[in-house]
C-alpha cells in the first residue's frame, strides 16, 4: 500500500488538492468547477497527472469543505474519509504557522475565525464579510467579475471619495485612531467617486472587518498574532489594510506560505492523526 495522503478541500469558490508524502506537502493543486463531484475529481486527476503519481502510491483520501457532503463513495477505489472543515483550518494553520496555541483568520468566501491549540480546535466565529463578498459587491458596482480588475482598480483607488472619514465630520482623528480612520464605511459616496474608489472601498470594507473581528478573537485568547489563511490571505490591498489595524490595536497578522492550501493540508494530515 503506498503512503501518500491526497487532501482535498471543496471550497463555495475553488477546489484546492495537496499530495502529502511523510509529512511533507508535495503537490498541489487548484480548480474551479460548478458541481462538488467534478471538482474533487478534476483537482484530484489533475494533481496525480501533472506530477506522475501512481494509484497504488495513494493510501487515501481524505475530503473537506462545504462540497464535501456531495462526496458519497470511495473516489477511484482509494480509501476516501471526511473530515470537518474548522478541524482542518486548525490542522492545517498550525503546521504552516509552524506552532501551535494561535487564532487563525481564515479568508476564503465567508471568513471563519479558528483558535487552534495541539489537542483541541475550536470554531470560534467569523463573517459572512469574505471574498465572495468582493466578487458580488464589484459584479454589480463595477459590472467585472474579474478578481484580479478589481486590485488593478483598487490600487488607484482614494478612500476618502467613497467613506466617511473621521477628519469629515471632525477635522481630526478621535481616541487612538487618526483623521484618515474610516468613520463609516461608503458613508459619504460622493457623486463624482470612480469605479477605482469604490474598488478600493470594497476591498478596504472587507478587510477592515476581518481584521477587527480577528483583533476581538485575539484579545479573548490572550495572544497579539493572527495567522492568516485562505485564498484572501495573498491579497496586497487586504496585507495593507490589516497593516493600519496592527498599528492601531498592536495585533499581528501573519501570512505563511501556501496559505490558500490551509484546508487542504489539514484534511490530508488528519488522516495521519488516528
Ligand atoms: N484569481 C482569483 N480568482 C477568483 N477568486 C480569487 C482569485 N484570487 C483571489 N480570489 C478570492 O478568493 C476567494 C475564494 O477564496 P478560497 O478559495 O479560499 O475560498 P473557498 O475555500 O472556495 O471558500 P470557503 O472556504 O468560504 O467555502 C474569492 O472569493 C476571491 O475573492
Ligand atoms: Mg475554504
Amino acid at each position: 500500500m503506498g503512503k501518500m495522503i491526497i487532501g482535498i478541500d471543496i471550497g463555495s469558490t475553488t477546489t484546492k488538492a495537496v499530495c502529502i508524502e511523510n509529512g511533507e506537502v508535495i503537490h498541489k493543486t487548484k480548480t474551479k468547477a460548478a458541481d462538488a463531484v467534478t471538482s474533487a475529481t478534476g483537482a484530484f486527476g489533475k494533481m496525480i497527472v501533472e506530477n506522475g503519481v501512481k494509484m497504488n502510491q495513494i493510501r487515501k483520501i481524505m475530503i473537506t469543505g462545504a462540497g464535501a457532503i456531495k462526496i458519497e463513495d470511495e473516489l477511484f477505489g482509494i480509501s476516501t474519509g471526511k473530515t470537518g472543515e474548522f478541524e482542518s483550518i486548525g490542522i492545517g494553520g498550525m503546521f504552516l504557522a509552524g506552532r501551535d496555541n494561535i487564532v487563525i483568520a481564515n479568508i476564503g468566501t465567508g471568513t471563519a475565525i479558528v483558535d487552534a491549540r495541539k489537542d483541541h480546535i475550536s470554531h470560534m466565529g467569523g463573517s459572512g464579510v469574505g471574498g465572495g463578498t468582493i466578487l458580488g459587491l464589484a459584479k454589480k458596482l463595477l459590472s467585472t467579475s474579474d478578481f484580479n480588475g478589481i486590485m488593478a482598480l483598487a490600487e488607484q483607488g482614494r478612500l476618502n471619495q467613497v467613506d466617511l472619514l473621521l477628519e469629515d465630520i471632525m477635522g481630526s482623528g478621535l481616541s487612538f485612531l487618526n483623521g484618515e480612520s474610516t468613520a463609516a464605511n461608503f458613508g459619504k459616496m460622493l457623486d463624482t467617486a470612480r469605479n477605482e474608489d469604490i474598488a478600493l472601498g470594497i476591498v478596504n470594507m472587507v478587510y477592515q472587518v476581518i481584521g477587527m473581528l480577528s483583533v476581538f478573537a485575539a484579545k479573548s485568547r490572550n495572544t497579539d498574532r493572527v495567522v492568516v489563511t485562505g485564498n484572501g490571505s495573498g491579497n496586497q490591498i487586504g496585507k495593507k489594510v490589516l497593516n493600519m489595524i496592527t498599528e492601531l490595536y498592536r495585533v499581528t497578522f501573519e501570512y505563511p506560505e501556501d496559505a490558500e492550501y490551509t484546508t487542504a493540508i489539514g484534511a490530508g494530515l488528519s488522516a495521519l492523526q488516528d
